[in-house]
């Protein structure tokens, strides 16, 4: 059975949370293969809003198992208020979420080194969640790091002291003023590990092996967006993991040649949060519109979004990267009301016109190239079927499917569960 992967195409936040919560029915098991609590996935139905970190988007559904793989990282702290959260909601925890040993923990130290870090870089910083992803991914390819399964050993604790002293070295050599207290960060720790250890830990690439070949289906959930991956984001500006395709290969341990449908998921317009070149951002009214319309703030840190029109050409990029067989449109209920849409379809670089994604998108060396497309009026989060779209949405699509070659399976008109068509 082929292990489908759901991917954010932009800067992340696309709405990746809410479709894997559409699309659980589908699954057996729903996986989430890289970043930490620097995520945040939002779900509605019912009335209720459910913001995520850790835990993967399928949760809420009793049909489905729900892996946090290899991939990830932990802080317990955060874990445990997901937890309890979702007390209230009779969910069987113990056998609906199982825990890769392989997984590594963010320790306390870790998110003051990210804050070390951010400080001494000034203006030039990240504009990180501060969730201390950089430095527990640094540890884990330094070779330092906690495992999940260290948690079942006896030394682990004498671990976890030497790696914190070190780090408490490290931030003092940053020599910025980051005020803390260990002891306190410690207590609320490992009380949080204490519930950790509650939980079932598990071999997660044998999991997911034996379930690919009992034939149980498996979706894999992404966090971040593709222009955040370490590799091919806008470097350095970009998340600490793989949030491309290949990552939810060596974030759960699933062979390439086992990857089905690979989807897509993309906003009808652009988002970022944090620094780093975008070269569509609106600084106008238009902007604001975006912004106040789509709500967009970000779920793990309330910071204000930067907004700005569809950019075709890293939406081609990220396409392409990730082997994208179906996409799926966001938040298309936000663009209703703009006389003239814009999309970005190639870039002017360095006085050149390009339609590829160059080694540097700042700035100084590129500016978008638009094509205009008449909007429409109608408000669209009412609608429930693909019959009702204005023709100017029709048509914007249309025009994506064929630049991108890609089908637009899914278009999102609302915040929750039922806002979605499925084309
Ligand atoms: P994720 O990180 O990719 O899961 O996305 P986030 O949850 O951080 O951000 C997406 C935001 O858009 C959340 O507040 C969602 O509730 C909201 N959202 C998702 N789809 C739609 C949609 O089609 N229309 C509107 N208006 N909001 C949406
Ligand atoms: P989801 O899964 C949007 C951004 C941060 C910062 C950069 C590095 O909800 O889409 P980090 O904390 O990883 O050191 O931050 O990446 N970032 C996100 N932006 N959505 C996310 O996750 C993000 N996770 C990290 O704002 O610019
Ligand atoms: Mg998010």
């Amino acid at each position: 059975m082929a292990v489908d992967l759901l991917l954010g195409l932009q800067w992340g936040d696309e709405g990746k949370g809410k479709i894997v919560d559409v699309l659980t029915k589908n699954y057996d098991i729903i996986a989430r293969f890289q970043g930490g609590p620097n995520a945040g996935h939002t779900l509605e139905f019912d009335g209720i809003k459910h913001v995520l970190h850790t835990i993967p988007s399928g949760i809420f559904h009793k049909n489905a198992v729900n892996i946090v793989g290899n991939g990830v990282v932990i802080d317990p702290v955060i874990f445990k208020k997901e937890l309890d959260n979702l007390e209230q909601f009779d969910l069987d925890i113990q056998a609906k979420l199982l825990i890769s040993r392989k997984a590594h923990l963010i320790l306390p130290t870790h998110r003051l080194l990210d804050a070390a870090s951010e400080a001494a870089k000034g203006k030039a910083k990240i504009g990180s969640t501060l969730k201390g992803i950089g430095p527990t991914y640094m540890d884990k390819t330094g070779r330092n790091g906690i495992r999940i399964g260290d948690l079942e050993l006896p030394d682990w604790e004498e671990k976890y002291r030497s790696l914190a002293n070190k780090h408490e070295a490290i931030i003092k050599f940053y020599d910025v003023d980051v005020q803390y207290d260990l002891e306190e960060l410690e207590k609320e720790f490992f009380d949080a590990i204490e519930r950790l250890k509650q939980l079932t830990f598990i071999d997660s690439e044998e999991y997911i092996f034996r379930a690919q070949k009992e034939g149980r289906s498996i979706l894999a959930e992404g966090a971040q967006g593709s222009l955040l991956d370490i590799d091919f984001g806008t470097y350095p500006f970009v998340t600490s993991s793989n949030t491309t395709a290949a990552g939810a290969c060596t974030g759960l341990g699933v062979a390439p040649n086992s990857i089905g449908e690979v989807l897509g998921i993309f906003k009808a317009y652009t988002t970022r949060v944090g620094s780093g070149p975008f070269p569509t951002e609106l600084f106008d009214e238009d902007g604001e519109t975006l912004g106040r319309v789509g709500n967009e703030f970000g779920a793990t840190t309330g910071r204000k979004r930067r907004c700005g029109w569809l950019d075709l050409v890293a939406l081609k990029y990220a396409v392409q990267i990730n082997g994208v067989t179906q996409l799926m449109m966001m938040k298309a209920d936000v663009l209703s009301g703009f006389e003239t849409l814009k999309v970005c379809t190639a870039y002017k670089y360095r006085g050149e016109l390009i339609d590829h994604l160059p080694y540097s998108i700042e700035s100084d060396v590129l500016e978008p190239v638009y094509t205009e497309m008449p909007g429409w009026k109608e408000d669209l989060t009412g609608i429930d079927s693909e019959a009702e779209f204005p023709e100017a949405l029709s048509k914007y699509i249309a025009f994506l499917e064929k630049e991108l070659d890609v089908p637009v399976k899914i278009v999102s008109v609302g915040p929750d569960r039922t806002q979605t068509i499925m084309r």
